[in-house]
């Protein structure tokens, strides 16, 4: 299916393992960059085994898929601010990406995909990721569903999701079609999530949340969704225009340990 790679499914709908790539050994070349793609457009999250990055070659990883995009609602480490620390442990009072998501929704041009890099993980288990298909959750729609949603829109805002962590700061806010296009698959996606989307515009609110509602608890449901096991040096890189994902906190108080970079999207959601 690919020149430059070997993938299995995880499940029927969403993931798959890579297997013969390097990717800290040296730049990919077009080929090799231009099958991740495809294969993001299509398995929503990727999985890389044994693969040796520092905080440079991350960087340099993620630079050639686009440029950098540097997070909106968290701050990044001082000296690289297009990387995004995570880390919990017996200190820590919450983690990132704890309600179901798409990466900063919130920005009017959200970021399209985002790689880990999974460096320490919980000695006595614990600390999956959870990824759900956005394309299965819109086909499993009823057509008179699908027909309603046409056209709708959905406002994100990054203050659902951060302000608990900083009242003070502001945060993003964009307007995005409820039912969005891949652009490279061309399937259709259901785009609202339950940390970033405050409402459905233009019908009447208590209408809104309950759809909203409806629609969260359907594009999180188990039969799309995997559950991602995460070993040291494995990287996970996930196409935020087809999945969502949850990190889940099941390991307090062991360490966890790993660095994100997000590549900007090149265009709006449409
Ligand atoms: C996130 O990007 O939401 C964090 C994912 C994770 O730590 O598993």
């Amino acid at each position: 299916m690919f020149a430059s790679f070997a993938t299995t499914p995880i499940t029927p709908f969403v993931g798959a393992d890579v297997e013969g790539l390097d990717l800290g050994l040296r730049p990919l070349n077009q080929t090799q960059i231009d099958d991740v793609l495809r294969a993001l457009s299509m398995f929503g999250v990727l999985r890389f085994r044994r693969q040796q990055l520092d905080i440079e070659l991350l960087k340099r990883l993620g630079s050639q898929f686009g440029q950098l995009h540097i997070h909106t609602g968290i701050s990044g480490m001082a000296e690289h601010p297009e990387v995004t620390k995570i880390y919990s442990d017996e200190n820590s009072r919450h983690v990132n990406g704890e309600l179901w998501h798409s990466d900063l929704s919130c920005d009017e041009v959200p970021p399209l995909g985002s790689i880990l890099h999974m460096m320490e993980v919980p000695t006595d288990g614990g600390g999956d990721t959870a990824f759900s298909s956005s394309y299965t959750a819109y086909e499993r729609l009823s057509e008179p569903m699908k027909r309603y949603l046409e056209g709708l829109t959905a406002t994100h805002d990054g203050g659902v999701a951060f302000s608990r962590f900083d009242p003070d700061r502001t945060y993003p806010r964009a307007v995005h079609p409820v039912v969005t296009h891949h652009p490279i698959s061309g399937r259709k996606v259901l785009y609202v999530n339950r940390a970033f989307t405050s409402h459905i515009n233009d019908i009447p609110p208590e209408e809104g949340a309950a759809l909203l509602r409806f629609l969260c608890d359907h594009s999180e449901r188990p039969e799309w969704s995997m559950r991602f096991r995460w070993e040291e040096d494995t990287v996970a890189f996930w196409d935020n225009r087809c999945v969502q994902h949850l990190a889940i906190w099941d390991y307090f108080p062991q360490r966890r340990l790993g660095y994100r970079v997000q590549i900007a999207g090149d265009r709006k959601p449409a």
